[in-house]
């Protein structure tokens, strides 16, 4: 039994398109190559997928540079097999979230191209945000200190002397929000894919939309606190508004989640009012160490901040912005299996807290971060724009390994190269391999996920903690109680039946870097 509506206790699977499957052959995942793989994610467990930008795109920044809002990269599919894709993930009982990408175009959205072809001051420049330089001769500083995210200013100039803010890439034009095209342009992108049966939107850099009108600078402030000029300004939340107004205009539980990365609280609770998104994104856990005491601090934190507003918290260990939490875990000391191990008892963390959990594509077969790509396949702007001093991201968009013993493992026809490297030692660790060994990680993740179905009609949505020893965390759930020992040494466990645990116990002792789920009466 699940919880009403669905996205308030989902598991949603993140599929990054372009490293899950190649349906067509040429190197890059696919609609069609989702569409050809729902029954893994049927037979993982999982309630929903949410798939990252799949819209006609330079690839820029993977997709995240959109060209055409309403519209599927021929590399990707076509809209008809968009359509496709959506009945088939209903009939497999699954739901479809997919990312929008307010904040900023590509440099190659007909608006940006319109707008760099027009004078300044013209109606289709204020769609983005231009200014001049600083005063002085030519202006030629930048209008203010703002950096891009991804390294270097956040400011192009034209040859005319404007500049154009992109809190990314270069090719990545902010959009201006204060502009009512904008605004009524993306509420009709909203209804052309509910209109195709999408039942909810994963909304990018949700909380940049709106830069304070002074352009202040930050003057040494980070960039990404929300007392500052650029995230969550007071603006953002009439935008949302709007959103849901959309949303509610249609039937059968449609939700929006925001990535929202906020410096506090109230700030984050602000976009969980009960007419604003249904859900944010809380990276709390995907930020904390190994540690049970940084879980315990980060767990009732993040419970405390979407208490006062009955919206359900949100979990993610891993995703396609960060290192794989396996790799994660392995750090600073490199320990052979330590980071499996601890990736085995972090799911069973995650999947006893209240709430929904966000899964990244591959974590399910215990995928590791590659960190020796070739320097010549490497195609994060982060590594581009920082001339390789920063790794980047594309470490952990490695194709998925799906069967056989040589690359690309199933991931496309035999003898076509993936657009990123695949290591020879993935092998061991395709879909074919581990769903025929009982003590894979794939075999450890349809197990949890299998019992957490059966489970959560019974758990209450708050959670009790029990008194614990300093390495370990332990908490009830109703008829689940949850032990994680993050120590060296083995710990005691609460009491209650095993139901299923990371690693054999000894009697009644759960070891160091081990999780138990343990069935409790009364
Ligand atoms: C979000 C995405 C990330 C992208 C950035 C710019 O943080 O998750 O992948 O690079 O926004 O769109």
């Amino acid at each position: 039994m699940t919880v009403s509506p669905w996205w308030r206790d989902a598991v949603v699977y993140e599929v990054y398109v372009r490293s899950f499957a190649d349906g067509n052959g040429d190197g890059e995942g696919d609609l069609r190559g989702v569409r050809s793989r729902l029954g893994h994610l049927r037979d993982l467990g999982v309630d929903a997928l949410w798939l990252t930008p799949f819209y006609p795109s330079p690839l820029a920044d993977g997709g995240y540079d959109v060209a055409d809002y309403r519209g599927v990269d021929p590399r990707f599919g076509t809209l008809d097999d968009f359509d496709a894709l959506v009945a088939d993930v209903h009939a497999h009982g699954l739901r479809l979230i997919i990312d929008i990408v307010p904040n900023h175009t590509s440099d190659r959205h007909p608006w940006f191209r319109e707008a760099v072809g027009a004078p300044p001051g013209s109606p289709a420049r204020d769609r983005y945000i231009f200014r001049r330089g600083r005063p002085g001769p030519d202006g030629e500083d930048p209008p203010n200190d703002w950096p891009s995210a991804f390294g270097g200013p956040a400011w192009t100039r034209l040859p005319d002397g404007e500049w154009y803010l992109h809190l990314f890439a270069t090719e990545q034009p902010d959009l201006n929000w204060r502009d009512p095209t904008v605004r009524s342009e993306f509420e009709d992108i909203l209804r052309f894919w509910l209109d195709r049966g999408v039942d909810g939107f994963r909304i990018d850099v949700a909380a940049g939309l709106v830069k304070d009108a002074s352009f202040r600078d930050l003057a040494g402030r980070d960039h990404r606190v929300v007392s500052g000029p650029i995230y969550s300004r007071p603006e953002v939340h009439e935008i949302y508004r709007r959103w849901r107004r959309v949303l509610d205009g249609y039937g059968g539980d449609r939700m929006a989640i925001g990535e929202v990365w906020t410096d506090g609280p109230e700030e984050l609770a602000r976009y969980l009012r009960p007419d604003e998104l249904h859900q944010v994104f809380q990276f709390d856990l995907q930020l904390a160490p190994w540690s049970a005491s940084a879980f315990r601090e980060v767990v009732l934190a993040a419970l405390a901040a979407v208490a006062p507003t009955g919206a359900a918290p949100t979990w993610v260990l891993s995703s396609h912005d960060s290192v794989r939490h396996r790799t994660r875990y392995e750090r600073p000391l490199s320990m052979p299996g330590v980071g499996t191990a601890r990736a085995k008892a972090a799911l069973l963390l995650l999947l006893a807290l209240p709430g929904s959990a966000y899964l990244y594509q591959g974590e399910e077969l215990g995928l590791p971060e590659v960190t020796d790509l070739p320097d010549g396949a490497r195609q994060d702007p982060i590594w581009k724009r920082s001339r390789g001093g920063l790794p980047g991201r594309d470490g952990c968009r490695v194709p998925l390994p799906w069967s056989g013993t040589e690359e690309p493992f199933g991931f496309g026809p035999p003898g076509v190269r993936p657009w990123l490297p695949m290591p020879a030692g993935w092998a061991s660790l395709t879909v074919e391999a581990q769903a025929s060994d009982p003590s894979s990680m794939l075999a450890f993740y349809r197990e949890a996920l299998a019992m957490r179905r059966t489970l959560r009609g019974d758990l209450p949505e708050d959670l009790t903690w029990l008194d614990a020893p300093e390495t370990a965390l332990f908490f009830r759930r109703g008829p689940l109680t949850l032990a994680l020992n993050c120590g060296d040494h083995p710990v005691r466990l609460p009491p209650g039946r095993p139901l299923l645990t990371t690693a054999p116990l000894y009697g009644d002792l759960l070891p160091g870097d081990a999780a138990a789920w343990l069935r409790t009466r009364g």
